[in-house]
């Protein structure tokens, strides 16, 4: 590595690094915009009500969930057992067309019904078996019951017009009509957050955080009802678990890099924690830092332009590739590059996403100490998406930030990976939802094996 390339680098270290008091000064920000959001004013974090707790292991029965959180579709039967056993029986996956992400609502919500309907045809399955349908529905919604909520915005590149504004259940429920789908309601809306910490918590009561690190990041805890100024909640001295949407919190320091890449998003000013930390954003940061770096002619050549000009031609799973030790270049699409370039490459990799790591892990400790200040208890903190189960050495950069905070008593929190919350545990939100308490004292079924 020449000296110039060196110097860049170490210039791109201190731009993006994330030091363990930027960390803390991070986390007392984050405490102030959770009160805000709580008390009701304007804030970056939306603390939105699901108008649930969480689940006690006993609810039962078949289910449909509909999940839709980004550009895949899922439809999936799910059964419960009633003791902390859940199972998917089926499953569809669809690839959702970007011209249906950002075409007209009513094509997106048809889409959806066509989904359900395909699905129950090719299963075979009874609708009249499959009553409940669980719409989990990963984008800022504000909810005013468990199965009815408003979409105020969205995220992660889609636009369809038309919904923002909208009770996202009713759409989905007016399209099942139109497809003469009538014997299925819509009796839960789950955030995917919220879906993965009820996965968790049905059969762990020790957890008490769900977070999301894959193509949008996000987080949710249960709340104590009496401190939410809302309003109007059911049992008042319960808990409901709140969806912060931290991706959008906005009391970072950003650099150039973030702001050049904030305006060419579908959403600028919005989601600033997310385009620092999530998937769908962590490659388009290390294409600009590249193409920035080809520009000053510190690597690459202008030949290669092309590619780091188009608009997410860097994946955070490329970038994983090249924490593996792979050919980062090949990956996407530039052949023949020096081994100099290549390493050069792998640094800018490394420096965005332990970054990315940081502020999620400095997140998560926010949330922690929330809950409890002085880290009395044990935490189960149920996480899904790619960058945490797939990135290497990503966990390990959100412990260092946890044993910065916390010392030894980090090791009271266990981060645990936690697969299909927006299926399975959208399905037991589903059931939390229709059969409440009583369903505690009923038998349950006989027990299945848990087949993921
Ligand atoms: C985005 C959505 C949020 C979701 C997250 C993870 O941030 O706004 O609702 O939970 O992505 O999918």
């Amino acid at each position: 590595m020449n000296q110039t390339t060196r110097k860049y680098l170490s210039k791109l270290e201190d731009l993006f690094s994330f030091s363990p008091a930027d960390a803390q000064g991070a986390a007392a920000r984050f405490h102030e915009e959770m009160k805000r959001g709580l008390d009701g004013q304007t804030s970056s974090l939306r603390m939105l009500p699901s108008y649930v707790g969480r689940p006690t292991g006993a609810e039962q029965g078949r289910f449909l969930a509909l999940d839709l959180g980004g550009t895949n579709l899922r439809v999936l039967a799910v059964r419960l057992d009633g003791r902390g056993k859940a199972e998917i029986t089926a499953v569809n996956r669809l690839a959702v067309p970007e011209t249906v992400m950002r075409g007209p609502g009513e094509a997106l919500f048809d889409f959806l019904a066509e989904g359900v309907a395909l699905f129950l045809e090719e299963h075979r399955l009874d609708p009249k078996d499959h009553r409940d349908l669980a719409f989990t529905f990963s984008f800022p919604v504000a909810q005013s019951a468990v199965n009815a909520g408003v979409l105020l915005n969205w995220t992660k590149g889609f636009t369809a017009a038309g919904v923002a504004g909208q009770n996202v259940v009713a759409l989905l429920s007016e399209a099942l009509r139109r497809k003469r789908i009538e014997e299925v309601s819509v009796t839960a809306l789950v955030n995917d957050t919220v879906g993965t910490l009820a996965t968790k918590s049905y059969a762990d009561s020790s957890c008490d955080m769900g977070v999301i690190l894959g193509t949008g990041t996000n987080a949710c805890y249960p709340e104590k009802t009496g401190r939410l100024a809302k309003g109007g909640f059911p049992q008042p001295g319960k808990e409901m678990i709140l969806n912060l949407e931290w991706g959008n919190f906005d009391k970072l320091v950003t650099n150039p890099y973030d702001e050049a890449l904030d305006r060419i998003t579908l959403n600028p000013g919005r989601q600033r924690m997310e385009k620092m930390v999530s998937g769908m954003y962590i490659g388009e940061l290390v294409r600009l830092i590249l193409l920035d770096m080809t520009d000053r002619g510190i690597m690459l050549d202008k030949k290669h332009r092309p590619v780091l000009a188009r608009e997410h031609s860097v994946s955070s799973e490329q970038m994983s590739l090249s924490a593996l030790g792979e050919d980062f270049f090949a990956a996407i699409g530039i052949p023949d590059v020096s081994d100099r370039d290549r390493d050069a490459a792998a640094h800018v990799c490394r420096i965005v996403s332990r970054r990315s790591a940081r502020i999620a892990g400095a997140a998560l400790a926010a949330v922690v100490t929330w809950m409890d200040a002085h880290l009395e208890k044990k935490h189960t903190i149920a996480i899904d998406g790619s960058l945490f189960e797939k990135y290497p050495g990503y966990p390990e950069n959100m412990r260092c930030v946890l044993e910065e905070f916390f010392a030894c008593r980090a090791d009271r929190i266990s981060l645990c990976t936690t697969s299909d919350g927006s299926g399975i545990g959208a399905a037991i939100i589903a059931a939390v939802a229709s059969f409440g308490q009583e369903q505690k004292h009923k038998p349950a079924l006989p027990r299945i094996r848990k087949n993921r």
